[in-house]
C-alpha cells in the first residue's frame, strides 16, 4: 500500500492539493482541532511522511472524533461521487470488459468498506466512546480489533491499477476522474487506517491504564 501511495503523490501531487484543502477545510470545520486538520492536509500531501509521534499532542476524544467523521464521510460522499462516476462511465458507452470488472469490483469493494466501518462504530468506537464517559476498559475488545483489522485497500488498488494499465479512447476524461476519486479515496484510507492502528490504539491502551 505504503508503495501505491508514494506513487500516487509523485504523478498527482498537483490535483491532490488543489482537492485537499478545500474538501478537509469544509469537512472538519470547527468540529475538529484546527492543528489537527491542518497536520491532515499535510500529510494528504506527504502521506509517505506519516508518523504516529506527530500525532502525541491530541486527545483521545479528537482521534475518536476523526475517525467518526471520516467514517460518514466515506460513506456519505466519497463512495457516492465514485459511484456516480462509475454510473456516467456506464451510461455513456456499452460497458466494456474494463467498465464492468471496475463495476464489479467496485461493488464489492463498497460492501466491504460498509462492513469495516459499521464493525468499528459498533465495536471499539462505541467502547471507547463509553469510557470516556466513565465505563471501565476492556482490553480484549483492543485485541480483538487489532486481530482483526484488515486492510481494505486491496480492491481499490486492483481497481485503480485496471484503470490505468487500460485504455478507454471515448471516456477518457470519466476514467481519469474515476481515477482521481478513487486514489482520493485510497489516501485517505491509508492515513486513517494508520491512524486507528498507531495513533488511537496506543492512547487506548494508554487511558486504559491511567483511568
Ligand atoms: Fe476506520
Ligand atoms: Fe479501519
Amino acid at each position: 500500500m505504503i508503495a501505491a501511495v508514494k506513487n500516487m503523490y509523485h504523478t498527482n501531487s498537483d490535483r491532490v492539493s488543489v482537492l485537499v484543502e478545500k474538501r478537509y477545510r469544509e469537512l472538519f470545520r470547527e468540529d475538529l482541532d484546527q492543528g489537527f486538520c491542518d497536520q491532515l492536509i499535510q500529510l494528504y500531501l506527504h502521506p509517505e511522511a506519516f508518523d504516529a509521534k506527530d500525532f502525541k499532542g491530541y486527545d483521545l476524544k479528537t482521534i475518536l472524533q476523526y475517525l467518526r467523521i471520516t467514517h460518514n464521510y466515506y460513506l456519505d460522499s466519497r463512495l457516492p461521487e465514485i459511484e456516480q462516476t462509475i454510473g456516467q462511465l456506464t451510461l455513456s458507452n456499452a460497458p466494456t470488459p474494463l467498465v464492468k470488472r471496475v463495476v464489479l469490483f467496485f461493488s464489492a469493494y463498497r460492501t466491504k468498506l460498509h462492513q469495516h466501518i459499521e464493525k468499528e462504530e459498533k465495536g471499539i468506537l462505541n467502547h471507547v466512546e463509553n469510557v470516556l464517559r466513565g465505563e471501565n476498559g476492556d482490553k480484549t475488545i483492543v485485541e480483538d480489533f487489532l486481530k482483526e483489522h484488515d486492510d481494505i485497500d486491496s480492491i481499490l488498488t486492483y481497481v485503480n491499477e485496471l484503470l490505468s494499465t487500460e485504455y478507454l479512447e471515448q471516456n477518457m476524461s470519466l476514467i481519469s476522474l474515476l481515477s482521481a476519486q478513487i486514489e482520493l479515496l485510497m489516501i485517505d484510507l491509508y492515513i486513517h487506517g494508520r491512524v486507528e492502528e498507531e495513533v488511537f490504539i496506543p492512547k487506548v491502551l494508554n487511558y486504559f491504564t491511567e483511568k
